[in-house]
Order: structure tokens, then sequence, then C-alpha cells
């Protein structure tokens, strides 16, 4: 990476401010539900607390727009705390004169939390408050950027800071790591080289999946946008989820790649719901009035599980159907098992699918797979070839 590293900076008695994306999905009662975005942070972390700096440490969580109790980061800097063994305090706010004080009293390998970014509505919008940005970077001597999740949005604590740390903002090891699995899939990637794009919506993807057929030997289509593809090649599609702002896209995709695979059966439901009638149809029958697609055939994920046999690389995002619904999560479920089973190089994102698969057991065990810790920074990374929260660091100095 052409880009200033964490390690080429001279930590030894400095305050390190680093931006970590710990935007964590959170149960109804508060509780962390799945931790990976704060175990992906660790290295970095302890990287600077162990080489003789203090750390003051920025994230985002959810999106509020004011302060608001429900977002803040205390159960965060609670289990940072737990995994890294030591104190983890919470600052009261992200900037003013209290929380300089904090970030100023902290001795080498000590640790602040500040409180949610997005409490101020300059983080997202720096036109609302542009001294924001000035104001988070009074708080440390070099700028860290290890929110790989969030790098895809030009905000204050993101991209504008840069500009207050001159040849002294820095990539974190978790975006170094993130872009040494993703950036040979645009530049080098093994061949057979597979996308699977699943999901809901046509309209958030279409970019990736027209920048991607550029370079797959074979694109897989499933999920919720399948439906509009199936509507642009004229088949009935019943009641199920389509975007008709979306049409003529699919249709443009459709006639410029031979290379897309679309299901050729299907789950289809009475209703929304896992209790609904449910039965498997072929998909050039069309699907009765009254009825939706609810999750990939039998027929479809055995072909698909056999080709995928072949594959060298394969990007996966979004699920295949409906799975949080156990009716509906066949689909899903064995297209990682077969995955699982492959030697294919299979690069995951995209929190619920990420979270899907780990919850299948099937996190650890397998290393050929890898867990991005960003969904849409991935894709608009696949789609754009660079990130803004990236571009807005410094650049190495030549070797
Ligand atoms: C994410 O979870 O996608 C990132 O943390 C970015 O969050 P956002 O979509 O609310 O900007
Ligand atoms: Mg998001």
């Amino acid at each position: 990476m052409d880009k200033l590293s964490l390690k080429d900076l001279s930590l030894k008695g400095k305050r390190v401010l680093m931006r970590v994306d710990f935007n964590v999905p959170l149960s109804q009662d508060g509780k962390i539900t799945d931790d990976s975005r704060i175990v992906a942070a660790l290295p970095s972390i302890k990287y600077v607390l162990t080489h003789g700096a203090s750390l003051i440490l920025i994230s985002h969580l959810g999106r509020p727009t004011k302060p608001d109790p429900q977002f803040s980061l205390a159960p965060i800097a609670k289990r940072l705390a737990e995994l890294l063994q030591r104190p983890v305090p919470l600052a009261p706010d992200c900037i003013g004169l209290q929380v300089e004080k904090m970030a100023v009293d902290l001795h080498p390998g000590e640790i602040l939390m500040l409180e949610n970014v997005r409490f101020h509505p300059g983080e997202e919008e720096p036109e609302k408050d542009p001294s924001f940005p000035e104001h988070l970077a009074r708080l440390g001597d070099f700028y860290v950027n290890d929110a790989f999740g969030a790098s895809h949005r030009a905000h204050a604590s993101t991209a504008f800071i840069t500009k207050y740390f001159p040849a002294k903002s820095a990539a974190g090891f978790l975006i170094e790591k993130e872009l040494s699995f993703l950036s040979p899939l645009l530049h080098s990637p093994n061949h057979p080289f597979y996308a699977i794009i699943g999901g809901a919506k046509i309209s958030t993807k279409a970019g990736v999946i027209h920048n991607l057929l550029k370079r797959v030997d074979a694109l897989f289509l499933g999920g919720g946008m399948t439906f509009t593809f199936l509507k642009a090649k004229g088949i009935e599609i019943g009641s199920s989820l389509f975007e008709e702002g979306e049409v003529k896209r699919a249709k443009e995709l459709l006639q410029n790649a031979k290379s897309i695979h679309l299901p050729s059966d299907l789950v289809i439901a009475d209703a929304f719901s896992n209790k609904a009638n449910r039965k498997v149809i072929e998909v050039k029958e069309g699907i009765p009035e009254g009825w939706q697609g609810m999750d990939i055939g039998p027929k479809t994920i055995h072909a698909w599980s056999k080709l995928f046999q072949k594959a060298s690389t394969l990007f996966w995002n979004g699920p295949l159907g409906v799975f949080e619904m156990p009716h509906f999560a066949k689909g899903t479920f064995e297209i990682a098992t077969a995955l699982a089973n492959s030697k294919t190089d299979v690069i995951i994102g995209g929190g619920d699918l990420v979270a899907a698969i780990r919850q299948m057991g099937m996190g650890n065990q397998c290393d050929h797979f890898y867990f991005s810790t960003g969904g849409g920074a991935a894709l608009e990374f696949l789609e754009f070839g660079h990130l803004p929260g990236i571009d807005a660091l410094s650049s190495a100095k030549p070797k």
C-alpha cells in the first residue's frame, strides 16, 4: 500500500488517536452479540500500547445524530477491557476541554475510549460544524485509521481529520489486512474467480456487480434481488420482493454478461413467514400469483455447489434466501457448507452473512475463509478500487 503504516510511526511518548469501527450488533437489552470487529482491531491496539504510546479510540455506534444513551459506547469499552485485561475508561464525550485533559493525562501504555463520535452532527456532515474534525485532532500526536468497516464514509473522523496530521496519519493493521485480501480480487485474482452476490436490493449492488463482471469468470445472483432480474427476463415473480426502478438496469447487466448465473429453481411461500405454506418450483414456470420467492431451490444448491468446487477464489456478499427463517435458510447454509468442504479461497463480506456463517460454526475451523469486517466498505472497494478513509491518509515515505 502506498500509505503510511502504523509500523512507520515513532510512537515512544506519543499519543495515538485511532479510528476504529466498533459498530457491533447489540441485542435489545444492550449486549454485544458479535464482537469480531473489536477482536479484529486488537493487533493495532496492542501494538500502540506496547510501543511506548498512549491510545485514544474513536468509534461510532449505530446512526444517532445527537447524544442518546442507547448508543453509548459503554458496553464496547467494557468488552474491550475484558479482551485487553486492563481498564478502558470511557470519556463523557469525544471532544471538549475535559476530554482533552483526559487525553493529555494518559501515561504510555494507557488507553481512553471516546464516547460515540456520531453524537455530534459534525461527524457525518462536517459543513454543519467545520471545527469538529479539528477539535478531535487536538487529542493526539498521530492519527491512525483502523476502521476498515467505516472507511467508505467520508466523515470527520475517517477522512476530514487527516488534514490536521500532515505526514502523520497512517493505516492500521486491520486496514492493511483487509486490503491484502481485497486488492488481489481487483488486480490479480487466482482463476477461476467467482462471485456470489445476494441480499435484498440491486440498487445498492448494481455498481459492484457491473465492476465484478469485468473480472470474474462467473457471477451467481441470489437473494431478494434475483426477482428483479427474473422480471427483467419476462418471468412471472408473483408477490416477490422487486425493485421496479431497477428493471432497466437488471436488463442491461444481463445483456452484457454471459457469465451471470441465476437460480434454476426456488423455494416459494404464500406469505413472508416461517410458518407459511411452501413449495419448490422451476424458475422457468414462473412464480404463481400470491406466492413469493424465499430461497434458492435444491437443484440450484446442487449445481452451484458442484461449480464452486472448481473455483480458486470466491467473493461472497449477501445471503441467498431469507436465512433468518429456518425454512428458508437452506440455500445460504448448504452453499456455505459446500464452500467449507472445498479448497476455494473464500472472502466473505456483509455483517449478517458473516454472523450467520459464524453461527454455523464455520468461523474458526475454515482457514480458507476470510471474513471481512466491512460489508459496505468491501463492496465499495470492489466497485471503485479505493475508499475515502484510506485515500485521506498520508503517503508512505519513498523507500
Ligand atoms: C457498518 O456497520 O456498515 C459501518 O460501521 C458503517 O456504518 P454506517 O453504515 O452506519 O455508516
Ligand atoms: Mg452499514
